[in-house]
C-alpha cells in the first residue's frame, strides 16, 4: 500500500484529493441517475396507461374483421404488448400483478370512463416472476383483448452522459488539484531548500517573509534561527581569536625569563617547548580569522582549485613533483568559498606529500548530489584507531618527527571544519594496499 503512495507531499495530497473527489462524484451522480429511473418510469408508465385506453377504445369502435389488422398496424411503446384472442390470457389462479405495476399504470383508468367504454369483463393477473402483468379485457362480442405489460428493467449506468460526465468532471477537477497542490507546497519545497542553503552555508541570504500567514511565520522563525546560528559561529570564532591572540603575550615574556635560565639544557628545551606553543597559537589565530566567515560562497571551478593547490605543493617540494598527480574532470563547478576551501585542500595535499611522499589527486563527476574527491598517498598510513582521533585539534602521530614536518596537529581539524561548513564531510581511509585516502565529499 505504502509503495503505491507518491513519495512527495504535493503528490499524496493530490492522490487524496483525487479520491475524494472521485467517491464525492460517484455518490453525486448516483443519486441522479436513480433520481432519473424514478422520473423514467413514471413517464413510461404514463405512456403505456394512456396507450393502453386508447387501443381499447380503438379496438371497441373498430368492426370486428378490422381489428386484427388495426391491431396489427399500431406500434406499440415499449413494454406494453397486445393480441386479440378467443380466450382470457389471464388463466384462474393466477397471482396478482406486482403492487408496483398496479399503481403506476392506473388500471382503473379503464373502467373509470363512461360506461359504453367499458370492457364487459376485466380480468388482471400477474407473473410476478417476469415483472408482468397481464390483462384481458372483454369486448362486446365475446372476443377478448389481452395485454401484457411489464416496465422495461433499470438502465442507469447506461447513459452517455454519465461516463462523459464523469470523465469531464475528473479531469478538470485533476488539472484544478494539480495546480493547487503545487501551489500550496511550493513554501515547504523553498523551506526545505533554504534549509539545504544554510547547511552549506551559514551565510546564506534569508527566506523571503511574504506569502500566507503559516508560511511567512514559519520564514521568519527560520531567519531567525540562522541568525542565531551565524552568532553563535561568530562569537566562538570570535573567542578563539581572543584567546590565541592574548596567549602570545605570556609566551612572549616567558620566552624572555628562560633566557635568563642558567641551565643551559633546561634553557633550551624550555625555548623548544615555548617555540611549540607560539606555532600552536599563531595557527589557531590565523584560522580563526580566516575562518570569521566573510567570505562570499561563489561558484568555483573545484578541478582548477584542485590543480592549483597540487601545483603549489609542487614548487614548494620540487623533489617530489613527480609524485603528484591528477585525474578527473576538466571543469566542475561547486558553490564554495574559494579560500578556504583551498586552504583545507593544501592541508590534506600536504599532509599527503610530507608523510606519505606522493599526492595523487582523483576527482570524481557529480553522483547523487555530492562530488568527491580523493587524495591518496603512498606513505605507511595511519592505524586504523586513529583515523579519527587526528581530526582533534593538536592530535599528531608520530610525536617525534615534530620538528621534521614543522606541523601543529590543526591542520586535519581545520580541513575538516571548513568541508563541514560546505555541507561536505572528510574521512580518512588507508589504501588497500598501502598509503592514506583522504575522501572529500562536497554537495555537487
Ligand atoms: N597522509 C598521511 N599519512 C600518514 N599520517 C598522516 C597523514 N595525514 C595526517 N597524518 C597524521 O595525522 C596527524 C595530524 O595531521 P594534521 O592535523 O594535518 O596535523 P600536522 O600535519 O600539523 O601534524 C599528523 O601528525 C600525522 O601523524
Ligand atoms: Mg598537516
Amino acid at each position: 500500500m505504502i509503495r503505491f503512495l507518491p513519495s512527495s507531499l504535493a503528490g499524496r495530497t493530490g492522490l487524496f484529493l483525487m479520491i475524494a473527489l472521485m467517491i464525492v462524484q460517484v455518490a453525486g451522480l448516483t443519486i441522479h441517475a436513480l433520481d432519473r429511473v424514478d422520473l423514467q418510469r413514471l413517464v413510461e408508465a404514463r405512456e403505456i396507461s394512456s396507450r393502453t385506453v386508447g387501443l381499447w377504445r380503438t379496438m371497441l369502435l373498430a368492426p370486428t374483421e378490422r381489428r386484427a389488422g388495426i391491431l396489427a398496424e399500431l406500434d406499440m411503446p415499449p413494454g406494453l404488448e397486445a393480441e386479440l384472442a378467443d380466450w382470457p390470457a389471464v388463466r384462474p389462479g393466477m397471482p396478482p400483478p406486482p403492487p408496483s405495476l398496479i399503481r403506476l399504470l392506473r388500471v382503473d383508468a379503464l373502467i373509470a370512463g363512461p360506461a359504453r367504454f367499458r370492457p364487459s369483463e376485466l380480468l388482471v393477473g400477474g407473473r410476478p416472476a417476469l415483472g408482468e402483468m397481464i390483462a384481458s379485457l372483454r369486448l362486446p362480442d365475446g372476443e377478448w383483448l389481452n395485454l401484457r405489460v411489464s416496465l422495461p428493467p433499470p438502465r442507469p449506468w447506461h447513459s452517455e452522459t454519465f461516463l462523459a460526465a464523469f470523465v469531464l468532471m475528473t479531469f478538470a477537477a485533476m488539472i484544478l488539484i494539480f495546480w493547487a497542490t503545487r501551489r500550496l507546497i511550493r513554501p515547504v519545497r523553498e523551506l526545505a531548500r533554504a534549509a539545504d542553503r544554510l547547511g552549506r552555508d551559514v551565510n546564506a541570504p534569508p527566506m523571503p517573509e511574504n506569502g500566507p500567514a503559516e508560511v511567512a511565520t514559519a520564514a521568519r522563525a527560520f531567519n531567525t534561527m540562522a541568525a542565531r546560528i551565524r552568532r553563535y559561529v561568530g562569537d566562538r570564532t570570535q573567542m578563539l581569536a581572543a584567546m590565541s591572540h592574548d596567549l602570545r603575550t605570556p609566551i612572549t615574556r616567558l620566552r624572555l625569563r628562560a633566557e635568563f635560565l642558567d641551565d643551559d639544557e633546561q634553557r633550551r628545551k624550555m625555548l623548544a617547548d615555548l617555540d611549540d606553543m607560539e606555532a600552536m597559537v599563531n595557527a589557531t589565530l590565523s584560522f580563526a580569522r580566516d575562518d570569521s566567515a566573510d567570505e562570499p560562497s561563489v561558484w568555483v571551478d573545484l578541478a582548477a582549485l584542485v590543480r592549483t593547490v597540487l601545483d603549489d605543493a609542487a614548487d614548494a617540494a620540487p623533489d617530489k613533483a613527480e609524485n603528484i598527480s591528477y585525474a578527473g574532470p576538466e571543469r566542475l563547478t561547486v558553490r564554495a568559498r574559494p579560500l578556504v576551501l583551498k586552504r583545507a585542500l593544501a592541508n590534506l595535499i600536504g599532509n599527503a606529500l610530507n608523510y606519505g611522499n606522493a599526492a595523487h589527486a582523483r576527482l570524481e563527476a557529480p553522483h547523487g548530489g555530492v562530488v568527491r574527491l580523493y587524495i591518496e598517498d603512498e606513505g605507511p598510513g595511519i592505524p586504523p584507531e586513529s583515523l579519527e582521533a587526528v581530526f582533534q585539534p593538536f592530535r599528531r602521530l608520530e610525536t617525534s618527527r615534530n620538528r621534521e614536518t614543522g606541523g601543529t596537529g590543526l591542520g586535519l581539524p581545520i580541513a575538516r571544519n571548513i568541508i563541514r561548513a560546505h555541507g561536505g564531510d572528510v574521512v580518512l581511509k588507508n589504501g588497500v594496499s598501502k598509503g592514506l585516502v583522504a575522501v572529500v565529499t562536497l554537495p555537487a
